[in-house]
């Protein structure tokens, strides 16, 4: 290790996991120490631009079973930025294909001395499968309509960017609830560190079961928007559903994109989140995703932050 990364110090002792598979498992303290490492790393990275060699030695597997642009690419970077080796599974050229089974095929990679799996599956539960068949680190990178860990914790490094703490502030989560992992992870997180969370969309991808999760449901944007400090947009998951849950995309809009017309009505200095994709003119239009209260790319800048956070945390267990 040099010496700037000698500077960086241990690993917190608090942290004792060599997993992250959710956020529902996580305690404040928990979900602190992930967010204050992930801001000494990028302070320290000048931004996430430059490398701090804290895995040298170390490689990292990313197995993705679904597409990805932003998840799949900043664990890459990250993994790259602190040193370590990192490789592509591709699973449509895999020997899956043969009959191999799913839990082969990761021993199989982790015998080449993998240190931590980075997985993403359509099937909720498959990164917990994994933990309890490997010895490497295995990390949730989006399982079902589960949970999308990493996206929950870069949202909430971005609202504390942005308004310091969590404390008190009324967070919107709007759109499609029913299909969204990155929905769950929020709720977890946001809630455990003292914000009060709303879900708001169409009566069918929300449902009032969502209650005994500790959050506020609504069905009209334009009653709760005057008390939202954050709106994050999530994407209508057109993939995920086997039925129309509302009768076209133009209404869709015209109830819950956030537009120019709405943002007259909302605080001034309302954040407007999204996870991505983004499908521009269905839950937000253009002139507000790229407006001066958006900080949606504010959010992919601090993948790259919490992914080295996480990545750096759970393989430093043991050592
Ligand atoms: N937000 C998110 O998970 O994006 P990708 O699907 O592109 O990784």
């Amino acid at each position: 290790m040099n010496a700037v990364a000698a500077d960086f110090g241990p690993a917190p002792s608090l942290w004792k996991r060599r997993h992250l598979l959710d956020l529902e498992s996580l305690s404040a303290p928990e979900l602190l120490c992930v967010l204050d490492t992930a801001a000494r790393f990028k302070q320290a990275t000048n931004g996430c631009r430059s490398k701090l060699p804290v895995l040298t030695g170390k490689t990292t597997c990313n197995l993705f079973f679904e597409n990805s642009t932003r998840t799949r690419t900043s664990f890459s970077l990250a993994a790259r930025r602190l040193g370590a080796d990192t490789v592509e599974f591709a699973a449509s050229s895999s020997s899956l294909s043969k009959g191999e089974t799913f839990i082969d095929t990761a021993k199989n990679i982790q015998a080449m001395n993998v240190d931590a799996l980075v997985i993403r599956h359509v099937s909720p539960g498959t990164p917990h499968i994994l933990s309890n068949n490997l010895q490497c680190s295995v990390i949730n990178a989006g399982d079902g309509a589960h949970e999308h860990p990493t996206q929950g914790l870069l949202d909430i490094m971005t609202i504390r960017e942005h308004r310091g703490s969590l404390e008190g502030l009324t967070v919107a989560l709007v759109g499609d609830i029913a299909h969204s992992r990155t929905a769950r992870s929020n709720i977890w997180g946001l809630k455990r560190l003292g914000a009060h969370v709303i879900v708001c969309g169409p009566a069918t991808l929300v449902s009032r079961a969502w209650e005994s999760f500790g959050v506020e449901v609504a069905y009209s944007l334009d009653e709760i928007l005057p008390r939202c400090d954050v709106l994050n947009l999530l994407r209508v998951q057109f993939e995920r559903q086997t039925t129309r849950p509302f009768p076209s995309v133009r209404e869709y809009a015209l109830l819950y994109a956030m537009n120019r017309e709405r943002m007259a009505r909302a605080k001034p200095n309302i954040l407007i989140m999204a996870p991505g994709p983004i499908n521009r003119g269905v839950e937000i239009t253009p002139d507000v995703a790229d407006g001066p209260q958006s900080v949606i790319l504010d959010q992919v800048t601090n993948g790259l932050a919490v992914r080295m956070a996480v990545l750096w945390l759970v393989t430093s267990q043991g050592e």
